[in-house]
């Protein structure tokens, strides 16, 4: 629906009521208690009872003099005008009814670095793309494609397989729910930063294109590629066609700051069937100060909860964003309204909640016992960081 006129909204005034009421609306997930996000969009306690008084009272015009003007609505590029656009080749779906994941190589042909302050995702076929990310492939960094787990020994394992086009945990993998406890005080599975291999953007449910603050830019070195790695749901029973692209605006200058970014994951945990509330736990350590920008959680249907803590050099520990009702629909990225100062030193954990009872209504399958798995069925456990190092 479109809330643009008294026409338009009048019929929707006691669904508005309850959406604000219950605090449904606008979709806001942080815990008031930590935190300050320049994005939240929670209504004050007065704006919630206007609401509440003007749908009780018959939700009456008012006089259309006191309207605001409408925001203006970016038509084709929301970042503005892309210096570039990559895009995938044209894509088939077959008809099969059946989610595909699909990844996609294009060339940049960039000769030299190139800093990007935007990045938006648009997908081709809205019906059927369901998420996709961009990552930047360096020629930098060898990336394998399947997370490896580090033993103990620092024997590495291969961790995933692939069946068709889904990768997923091995069902004998080492299972490692606590990835903060590892006996020799290294780090565990997938908690090295994954920067320059690392995602550019993403386009996922309730998720606004990458805008970074002036002066802040992402680095494309010369010679990368862009893959893309695209979730198809197939739900129309017939063939489909996609092209999804990315478009980057570019920065005039080269930035003050590099924008970084920490991919901080736990890929071997094991949520038992039926558990309710079962913990998987990431550490990183920052090695150098660091201003830390923004938070994103990704879970799947099972996430429950998930929460960003800090330790400091000095013992204190202090939760960053705290996220107690995860909903997979709205993927929000937390922008900090202040750049937090996180100390060389200063470890991060990360715990997440699982519900894989029958109590959760997205649950597809609480008989199942669950490990990490790139199909919305199966689970992930990922929070990302955004930052800068100030002596950089
Ligand atoms: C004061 C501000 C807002 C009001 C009064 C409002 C009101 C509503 C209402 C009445 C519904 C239907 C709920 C239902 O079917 O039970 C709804 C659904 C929805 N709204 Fe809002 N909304 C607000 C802000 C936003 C914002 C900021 C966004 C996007 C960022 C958004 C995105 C959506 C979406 C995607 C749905 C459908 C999702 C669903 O059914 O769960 N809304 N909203």
């Amino acid at each position: 629906m479109s809330f643009t006129n008294y026409k338009e909204i009048r019929p929707w005034a006691k669904a508005i009521q309850a959406a604000v009421q219950t605090r449904k609306m606008p979709p806001w997930h942080a815990d008031p208690h930590y935190g300050k996000f320049a994005n939240d969009s929670r209504l004050k306690e007065s704006e919630v009872a206007a609401i509440i008084s003007w749908a009780r009272n018959g939700a009456p015009e008012g006089d259309p003099k006191d309207l605001p003007a409408l925001p203006k609505f970016a038509e084709g590029w929301q970042i503005g005008k892309p210096d570039a656009i990559f895009a995938i080749p044209e894509f088939t779906l077959g008809s099969n009814g059946q989610d595909e994941q699909q990844n996609f190589f294009v060339e940049t042909n960039f000769k030299e670095d190139v800093w990007v302050e935007a990045v938006e995702i648009r997908p081709g076929n809205r019906k059927v793309v369901h998420h996709a990310h961009v990552w930047i492939e360096s020629p930098r960094v060898a990336k394998s494609e399947t997370p490896e787990t580090p033993l103990p020994n620092k024997k590495r394992v291969s961790f995933t397989m692939r069946e068709g086009t889904r990768v997923f945990a091995k069902p004998d993998a080492p299972v490692i729910d606590d990835g903060c406890n590892h006996p020799d005080g290294g780090m565990w599975p997938g908690a090295e930063p994954r920067e320059l291999g690392s995602i550019l953007g993403s386009f996922v449910p309730g998720k606004l294109p990458e805008e970074w603050p002036t002066g802040i830019a992402r680095r494309i070195p010369a010679g990368s590629k862009i893959k893309f790695t695209i979730h198809y749901s197939k739900s129309t029973g017939k063939e489909e066609k996609d092209i999804t692209s990315v478009g980057l605006r570019f920065a005039k200058k080269p930035p003050a700051q590099e924008l970084r970014r920490i991919d901080l994951h736990n890929s071997a945990f094991r949520i038992p069937a039926n558990a309710d509330n079962h913990t998987v736990t990431a550490c990183y350590t920052f090695t150098e100060d660091s201003d830390v920008l923004s938070y994103l959680a990704h879970m799947h249907y099972r996430g429950k909860s998930m929460r960003f803590e800090a330790t400091y050099p000095d013992g204190k520990t202090e939760t960053l964003l705290n996220i107690p009702q995860y909903d997979f629909e709205w993927q929000t990225k937390y922008l900090n309204s202040a750049p937090v100062r996180i100390p060389k030193g200063t470890r991060i954990k990360l715990t997440a909640t699982f519900d894989n009872s029958p109590n959760n209504r997205y649950n597809p399958d609480p008989s199942k016992v669950i490990r990490w798995g790139d199909n919305t069925v199966d689970e992930m456990m990922d929070g990302w960081f955004e930052f800068v190092t100030p002596k950089r």
